[in-house]
C-alpha cells in the first residue's frame, strides 16, 4: 500500500478533530482550542488538549499526543490500515491502490496464514477426538475448564512425524515448511515439527493464528517448544494473547505481562483477561513498546525467587532508555517458587489480585534491588551505592525523565543516611555441635525470625557438590569428627546421591563402633556398595583443606591430626549455617524489598555481613591449610 505523506497530510487536514474525539469523549472549549479529560488516563481536572489547526491532540498530565490516525489507533483500537480507511471515507478520499510488490507480499502472507489456520484446526479437532483424550485430562487435571480449552484453541499434535503433513497435503510442502509446520534439513523429506505435544496457537494483535507453542505431555526435554521465526511470526514482536487482553485492558486500564503462556491461560481461566506473555524471551524493546501503547504503566510480574528477580532487573534496565514523561513499569512479585497459575489454583484470584495491588513503581525497584546488593556500612560502600543508582539514572535518555530519577535518588539515599548508620553486624559466633574445649555456640539475633517454609526449602538446596566431597573425604580421614558432629551432619543436604548414601553409612558405623580410625572404618565399609566411592574421595585433594591431607607419621604427626580435626569441625560448622543463612537472607531481601523498613534493612544487612563472614571463614580454611602443604 502507498500512502505518500503528502496524501496523509491531506487527510488529516479534511478531518476536525476536535469533531472526532467529542464523539467518544466530552470536551470544552478554552479559547482556541478544546479541553477534557484525559481519556487516557483517570483524571479529574482536564490536562487533556485538542488543537485543531494544528491537528493535534495532548495530554499534560500523561503525555499522550497524536493526530487523528494516532487517535483511532491508540483510541479505537483500530490497525493502522483501518484508521485510515475509516477517516477517508469521512473525509470523502480515495485510499490509494496497493503497489504490486506490497500486494505480492501480502498475498504471500495470507496464503501462509491460511496453511496455519489450517493446522491451529487440524489441532484442535485432533484434541477433541479420540485420541485427544489423554491430553484433555491433562489440561482438566490443571485445572482448564473445556470453555478455556476452546477459548484458547488449544490443540494436539499427534506423536507421529507425518500425520500434518498428511492431514495438510493439499499445501505445497515447500509452504508448510515456510509457516514453521514442518522440519527440513538437508535433502531429508520434512517432517512434522511438533510431536506429542499440547498445541496453543500464537496470534497476532489481530487475532489471527501465526504460530505455535507446544507443550510436551508430561515431562520430558525441551518442555515447551515454539514455531521459528517465519514471515509471519516475529517472537520478539509478539505478545501472546495481546489480541485478547487489549480490549479488556481498555476497560481495565491495566496490562499485566507474566512470564510464561500456561500462565495467561490460567489467570483467564480464574477470571483475569487482562494478562500476556512474552515467547520464552525477556521482553524486547519493541514488546514494551506494544504495551505502553496500551497503558502507561504495564505491570510485570516476576517469581520471587533469585532467577525471578534477575528478570525483573533485566526487564527494568531494558526499560530505562525508552522512558517517557507518564510511561513507565510497576513490578510485582510473586512468592519465591510459584507462577501465577500455581498462585491462582492455590489461593485463588484474590490473592494473586492483592499481589498486583503491591506492585513497586520501577524506581523504587531499582532502589530496593541496590540498597540490598551491598554492604553499606563504609563510606566507600555507601557511595558505591550512590553510583549504582546514578547509573541507572543515566541511562534514561528523556532529560526530563533522567532528572526527576537523579532527584528520587539523590532523596532517597539523603534520607537513608540521615536516618540510620546501618552496623556491619556481629562476627559469627558459633561453634560445631558437641564441640568440646569452650567452643562458641551460634546464636541467632532475637530479630532474625525462623526462615518460612518456602525459604526453608531453598536452604535445602544442597551444599555444592566440591564441598561435600571434601567434606565427606574429611571425615574418612578422621572418623573421630563423625560422631562428635552427628547432629549437623544429618542436617546437611548432601547432592549427589551416591555421596548422601556413602555419609549416612559412614555414621551408622560411627555409631555402632566407637574409636574408628580410617582403616578401621574403611575394612567396615569394604564389602559395600558405596566402598569405591569412599576411595575415590579419599583420594581426591581438589579443595586444599588440612583434613583432606595424608597424615604423615612421626614428629609433629600428632598436633598435624589435632589442627586438622580443627579445622574439620570448623568447616562443617560452616557448612551447616550458611545455606540457613543464605536462606534467612534470600527472605529478608525479599521482604526488604516489600516494605523498604529501616529493621527491614537492619535484618538484611546483618544477614549480609554474617554470610560474608561465613565465606571468609571457608577461604581462610582452605588457604591456611593450602599454605601449610607448601611446608
Ligand atoms: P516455564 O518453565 O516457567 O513454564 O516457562 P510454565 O509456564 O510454568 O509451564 P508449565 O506450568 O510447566 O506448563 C515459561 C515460558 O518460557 C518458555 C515458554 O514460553 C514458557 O511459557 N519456555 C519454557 C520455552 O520456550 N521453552 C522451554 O523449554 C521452557
Ligand atoms: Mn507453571
Amino acid at each position: 500500500m502507498t500512502l505518500t505523506p503528502q496524501w496523509l497530510d491531506e487527510l488529516r487536514a479534511r478531518i476536525t478533530l476536535s469533531t472526532l474525539i467529542g464523539r467518544t469523549v466530552k470536551i470544552t472549549r478554552a479559547g482556541r482550542e478544546y479541553k477534557a479529560c484525559c481519556p487516557f488516563h483517570n483524571e479529574k481536572t482536564p490536562s487533556f488538549t485538542i488543537n485543531d489547526e494544528k491537528g493535534f491532540y495532548h495530554c499534560f498530565g500523561c503525555g499522550a499526543h497524536g493526530d487523528a490516525i494516532r487517535w483511532m489507533t491508540e483510541q479505537r483500537g483500530l490497525g493502522f490500515m483501518d484508521a485510515v480507511k475509516e477517516l477517508a471515507a469521512e473525509a470523502g478520499m480515495d485510499v490509494p491502490a496497493p503497489d504490486p510488490r506490497a500486494a505480492k507480499k501480502a498475498e504471500a502472507q495470507a496464503s501462509l496464514r491460511d496453511v496455519v489456520q489450517a493446522a491451529a484446526d487440524w489441532f484442535a479437532q485432533q484434541l477433541e477426538s479420540s485420541n485427544g483424550a489423554p491430553a484433555r485430562d491433562y489440561l482438566a487435571r490443571r485445572g482448564i475448564s473445556e470453555a478455556t480449552r476452546k477459548a484458547f484453541g488449544f490443540g494436539l499434535a499427534p506423536d507421529s512425524r507425518s500425520a500434518l503433513k498428511e492431514a495438510l497435503k493439499k499445501f505445497p510442502t515447500a509452504m508448510l515448511v515456510e509457516a514453521g509446520m514442518l522440519i527440513a534439513v538437508d535433502d531429508k523429506e520434512p517432517y512434522d515439527r511438533f510431536r506429542g505435544r499440547l498445541m496453543i496457537p500464537i496470534c497476532d494483535a489481530r487475532g489471527r493464528v501465526i504460530a505455535f507453542g507446544g507443550r510436551i505431555l508430561g515431562d520430558g526435554e525441551p518442555k515447551y517448544l515454539n514455531s521459528p521465526d517465519t514471515p509471519l511470526f516475529d517472537k520478539g514482536r509478539t505478545l501472546f494473547n495481546l489480541d485478547k487482553a487489549s480490549p479488556v485492558t481498555r476497560r481495565t486500564n491495566r496490562i499485566i505481562v507474566v512470564e510464561g503462556y500456561m500462565d495467561v491461560v490460567a489467570l483467564a481461566e480464574a477470571g483475569i483477561d487482562d494478562a500476556v506473555a512474552p515467547l520464552g524471551t525477556a521482553l524486547t524493546e519493541n514488546q514494551l513498546g506494544l504495551l505502553w501503547r496500551m497503558v502507561p504503566v504495564p505491570l510485570l510480574c516476576f517469581d520471587g525467587d533469585a532467577a525471578g528477580q534477575k528478570a525483573a532487573m533485566r526487564a527494568a534496565t531494558r526499560a530505562l532508555p525508552l522512558l517517557r514523561p507518564g510511561f513507565s513499569l510497576a513490578f510485582a512479585t510473586l512468592p519465591a517458587g510459584q507462577d501465577p497459575d500455581d498462585l491462582v489454583r492455590a489461593k485463588g484470584a484474590d490473592a494473586f489480585e492483592a499481589i498486583l495491588e503491591s506492585a513497586q513503581p520501577l524506581v523504587e525497584r531499582l532502589w530496593a534491588h541496590e540498597v540490598a546488593a551491598g554492604p553499606l556500612a563504609t563510606p566507600e560502600e555507601r557511595a558505591a551505592l550512590k553510583s549504582r543508582l546514578l547509573a541507572h539514572a543515566d541511562a534514561i535518555e528523556d532529560t526530563d525523565v533522567r532528572h526527576h530519577y537523579r532527584e528520587a535518588f539523590r532523596e532517597k539515599l539523603d534520607a537513608l543516611f540521615a536516618r540510620r548508620r546501618p552496623d556491619r553486624g556481629p562476627r559469627v559466633p558459633w561453634a560445631p555441635q558437641g564441640a568440646r574445649g569452650g567452643g562458641r555456640r551460634f546464636a541467632p539475633d532475637p530479630r532474625l525470625q525462623p526462615p518460612a517454609e518456602e525459604t526453608r526449602s531453598i536452604g535445602q538446596a544442597g551444599i555444592a557438590a566440591p564441598y561435600a566431597a571434601a567434606l565427606i573425604g574429611g571425615l574418612l580421614r578422621h572418623p573421630q569428627a563423625i560422631r562428635r558432629n552427628e547432629e549437623a551432619l544429618v542436617r546437611l543436604a548432601i547432592p549427589d546421591p551416591g555421596d548422601a548414601e556413602l555419609l549416612a553409612a559412614m555414621l551408622d558405623i560411627a555409631n555402632a563402633e566407637e574409636g574408628l580410625d580410617c582403616e578401621g572404618l574403611l575394612a567396615i565399609l569394604e564389602p559395600m556398595k558405596v566402598y569405591n566411592r569412599a576411595m575415590t574421595l579419599l583420594r581426591a585433594d581438589g579443595m586444599h583443606f588440612s583434613f583432606n591431607r595424608r597424615l604423615e607419621e612421626g614428629e609433629g604427626a600428632a598436633a598435624a591430626r589435632e589442627s586438622a580435626l580443627r579445622d574439620l569441625d570448623e568447616y562443617i560448622g560452616v557448612l551447616v549455617t550458611q545455606p540457613e543463612i543464605r536462606a534467612r537472607l534470600a527472605e529478608a531481601t525479599a521482604d526488604f524489598q516489600r516494605t523498604m523498613d529501616d529493621e527491614g534493612l537492619a535484618r538484611q544487612q546483618k544477614l549480609r555481613a554474617l554470610d560474608e563472614d561465613l565465606t571468609r571463614r571457608l577461604a581462610a580454611l582452605s588457604d591456611s591449610s593450602h599454605g601449610s602443604t607448601m611446608n
